[in-house]
């Protein structure tokens, strides 16, 4: 069983949990596609379904299945996301971010009643961090800015270099127009008050610690798909 199929398999599961006449979140990423597909199967049957993606590559996927689309402004409670991560503890915490679409993924999910994450088990981590934290940062003022992730990442006990985030030689740009600092910080400790630090720096848009959010995790190993809650 590859990476992908495992990936398909948490896709597919998800799917248990949602039923005709809802409103979903719909994630981004390789795993969150194979959802997306899932979701363009059931419209085919007929499923009364309307989602607002949290990318643009997922609004284009979505729409190339049939999907119904809303928006947070016409839709502003959602029964269900579900997303991929990037990591994942045993208390459902996250790092989410990785494909840069971090800031409309916590909007729409903290606009749901339940987020549930789908990912293979290689995304199960005992403690948090091996994964570079992604922060969305507006471009005005990006060295200042990171000066002052730099001190929150030593005051909440964290310390790594923050890493621009580049595509093609220039740096990534996300669907909103700003630039991601990747933090490769190794373990997180503390991801609470890490948190609250990078949430009180005015340049920071977002950051990809998902903390209490996701309420259901679907794992999916070599030998079946097990489920975390
Ligand atoms: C995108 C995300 C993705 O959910 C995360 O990067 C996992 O991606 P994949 O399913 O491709 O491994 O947070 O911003």
């Amino acid at each position: 069983m590859t990476s992908d199929d495992r990936k398909k398999a948490a896709a597919l599961a998800a799917v248990a949990y949602i039923s005709s006449g809802m409103k979903l979140g719909l994630g981004t990423g390789s795993t969150a596609k194979h959802f997306v597909d899932a979701v363009g199967e059931k419209v085919k049957q007929g499923w009364d379904l309307v989602c607002v993606p949290t990318s643009e590559a997922t609004r284009k996927q979505a729409e190339s299945l049939g999907i119904r689309l809303t928006t947070l402004d016409e839709t502003p409670v959602l029964d269900v996301t579900v997303d991929g991560a990037d990591e994942l503890d045993s208390e459902l915490r996250l790092i989410k971010g990785g494909g840069g679409a971090l800031l409309r993924e916590k909007i729409v999910a903290s606009s749901s009643r339940q987020m549930i994450v789908i990912a293979d088990d290689s995304k199960k981590v005992a403690t948090l961090g091996k994964y570079p934290l992604p922060v969305e940062v507006v471009p005005f003022g990006l060295k200042a800015t990171g000066i002052k992730i730099d001190q929150a990442l030593a005051w909440s006990g964290n310390k790594g270099p923050l890493i621009v985030r580049m595509r093609d030689g220039k740096p990534f740009v996300t669907d909103n127009g700003n630039v991601i600092l990747d933090c490769a910080l190794g373990h997180i400790h503390n991801p609470e008050k890490l948190a609250a630090a990078l949430s009180s720096i005015p340049g920071v848009v977002e950051h990809g610690l998902f903390i209490g959010m996701a309420s259901i995790a679907i794992i999916a190993t070599e030998n079946g798909v097990e489920t975390l809650k």
